[in-house]
């Protein structure tokens, strides 16, 4: 096998030197047609406009041998990407572009391989792991004009070329930002590429301005994050929401008990509940403190504190269920 290859490789260099030589005077007398003598058959379908004998050093360099510099000459999309260590050609080795473009098979064939596959591709070359529910998805589904940023990649578009080039790994590029920038644009702090409806990554604790303790640990996320509607977004935007309501995650006052809990002592003890109560349990009361002494001496003695009352508050500040632990 080696041995044949080098034989024919040695035999074409010897052909290329003489299609250069006899270049010059069919060039001059004007018979391009010739060219297909000295090449080994004709050029795909994508480099069709490169056949004739003035084209073969667009590919061919010295000696014959087809030159990955003259490729890229005109492939600076694969150019600037190898020189930035971007993408899948700049994960490659020191191979030749020949190696897996194969060239002079007829118009027809193809000069790009996948393997195994398109489908079974290692997404991994990339440099983006696909994962979850990505690993599931159509190709196409990602690699989709709308969603392609880069310049270059944009341009090969518009002169018709299908292009696997130009994506970026930013979630918000490909995702409509379900929360309306009420939690920033960076998904992945919160969500993996399982399931949106869940954010795995969140903890309320570290990274909301609420920490959640006691009861309020307990309780379910839709009665202090409501549900908002949105009627700005366009119908027809790429991409697009799930859903045109939404949890409200901002904006929920919480610096007191009563933003979210009604008095049950009907403003009898001042607005500090904290100097009675935990989220633990509204039954448990805490013991008098020196600065809420007399206040908490009031509240011990019963009839201080009756009747109490279940009347909401009328704050009308929280945009959350009012609420107390009887009504
Ligand atoms: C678009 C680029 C391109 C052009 C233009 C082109 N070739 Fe090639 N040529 C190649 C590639 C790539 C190979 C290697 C193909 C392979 O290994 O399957 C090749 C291989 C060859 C070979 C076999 C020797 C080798 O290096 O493998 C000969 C002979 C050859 N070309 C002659 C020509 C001649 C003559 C012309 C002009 C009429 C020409 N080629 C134009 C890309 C080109
Ligand atoms: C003179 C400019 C030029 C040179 C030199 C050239 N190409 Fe191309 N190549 C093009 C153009 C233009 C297209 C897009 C054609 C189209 O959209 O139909 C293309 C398309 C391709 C494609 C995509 C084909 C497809 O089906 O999607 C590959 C792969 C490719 N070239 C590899 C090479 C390799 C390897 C070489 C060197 C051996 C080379 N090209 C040399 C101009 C060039
Ligand atoms: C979930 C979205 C998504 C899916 C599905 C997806 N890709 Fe990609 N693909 C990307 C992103 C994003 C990049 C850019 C990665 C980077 O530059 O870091 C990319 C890059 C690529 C590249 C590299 C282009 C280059 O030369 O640098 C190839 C090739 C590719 N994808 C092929 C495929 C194939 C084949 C499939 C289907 C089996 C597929 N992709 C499915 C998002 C996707
Ligand atoms: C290890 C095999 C391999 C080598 C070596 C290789 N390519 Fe590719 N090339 C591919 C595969 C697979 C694709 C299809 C995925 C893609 O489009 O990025 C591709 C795609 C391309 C495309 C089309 C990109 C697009 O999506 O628009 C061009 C142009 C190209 N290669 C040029 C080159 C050039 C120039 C070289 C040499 C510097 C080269 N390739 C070396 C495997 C290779
Ligand atoms: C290049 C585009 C692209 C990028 C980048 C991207 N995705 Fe996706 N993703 C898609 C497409 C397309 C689908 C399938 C269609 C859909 O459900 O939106 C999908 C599906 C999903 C799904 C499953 C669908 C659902 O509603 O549960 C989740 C979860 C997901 N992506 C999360 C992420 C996260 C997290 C990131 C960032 C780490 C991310 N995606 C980056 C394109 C992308
Ligand atoms: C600070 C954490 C956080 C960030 C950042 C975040 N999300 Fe979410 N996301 C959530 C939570 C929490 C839920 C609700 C899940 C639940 O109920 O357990 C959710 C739910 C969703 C849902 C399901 C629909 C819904 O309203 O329940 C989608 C879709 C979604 N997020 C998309 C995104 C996208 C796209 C981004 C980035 C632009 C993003 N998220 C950023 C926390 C976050
Ligand atoms: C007892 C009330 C309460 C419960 C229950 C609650 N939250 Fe919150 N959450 C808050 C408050 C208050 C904030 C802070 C809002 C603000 O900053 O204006 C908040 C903030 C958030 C944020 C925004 C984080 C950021 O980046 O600022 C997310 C996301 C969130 N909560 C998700 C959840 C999820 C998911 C659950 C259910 C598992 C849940 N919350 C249960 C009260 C609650
Ligand atoms: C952002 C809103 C919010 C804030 C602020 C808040 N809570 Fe709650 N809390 C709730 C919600 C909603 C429930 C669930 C009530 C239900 O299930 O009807 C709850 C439940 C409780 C419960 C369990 C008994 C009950 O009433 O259902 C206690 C005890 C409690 N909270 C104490 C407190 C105390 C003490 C404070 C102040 C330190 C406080 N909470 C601040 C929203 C809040
Ligand atoms: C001075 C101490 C004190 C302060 C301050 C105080 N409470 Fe109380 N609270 C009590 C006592 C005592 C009880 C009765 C406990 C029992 O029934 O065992 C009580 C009971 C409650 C109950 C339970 C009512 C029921 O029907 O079981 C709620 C709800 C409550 N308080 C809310 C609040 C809120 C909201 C604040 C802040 C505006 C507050 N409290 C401030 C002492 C206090």
């Amino acid at each position: 096998m080696p041995r044949a290859k080098a034989t024919a490789a040695a035999g074409a260099r010897v052909v290329l030197a003489a299609a250069a030589a006899l270049l010059v005077v069919f060039a001059a007398a004007g018979q391009p047609a010739r060219a297909q003598l000295f090449s080994p058959g004709p050029l795909s379908k994508a480099h069709a406009s490169l056949e004739g004998m003035g084209n073969c050093v667009r590919c061919h360099g010295e000696g014959a041998r087809h030159d990955n510099a003259r490729c890229l000459d005109c492939h600076t999309e694969i150019r600037t990407r190898k020189d930035a260590g971007r993408g899948y050609h700049a994960r490659l080795g020191a191979q030749t572009c020949a190696e897996c473009h194969a060239e002079h098979r007829g118009v027809a064939a193809s000069i790009v391989e996948f393997k195994p596959s398109q489908r079974a591709f290692d997404h991994r070359l990339t440099g983006w792991l696909l994962e979850g529910t990505h690993k599931k998805n159509d190709c196409k589904s990602c690699h989709e004009p709308r969603l392609v940023d880069a310049d270059d990649a944009r341009r090969l578009l518009a002169e018709g070329r299908a292009t696997f080039l130009g994506l970026t790994t930013v979630c918000a590029r490909c995702h409509f930002d379900e929360h309306r920038k009420q939690v920033g644009e960076r998904c992945e702090r919160c969500h993996t590429s399982t399931d949106f409806a869940k954010a795995p990554l969140f903890k309320h604790d570290k990274m909301s301005s609420y920490p959640l303790t006691g009861k309020n640990a307990k309780v379910e996320c839709k009665k202090c994050h409501g549900s908002l509607t949105d009627d700005v977004t366009p119908a027809q935007i790429f991409p697009g929401p799930q859903s045109r309501t939404y949890a409200q995650f901002k904006d929920i006052p919480h610096g007191n008990c009563l933003d979210c809990h009604d008095d049950a002592h009907n403003g009898a003890f001042g607005r500090n509940c904290t100097q009675c109560h935990t989220t633990q349990d509204w039954r448990t009361i805490l013991k008098a403190t020196s600065t809420s002494a007399s206040t908490t001496r009031r509240a011990s003695r019963c009839e201080a504190c009756t009747p109490m009352s279940t009347a909401r508050s009328a704050t009308g500040r929280s945009p959350v269920r009012r609420h107390n632990s009887r009504a």
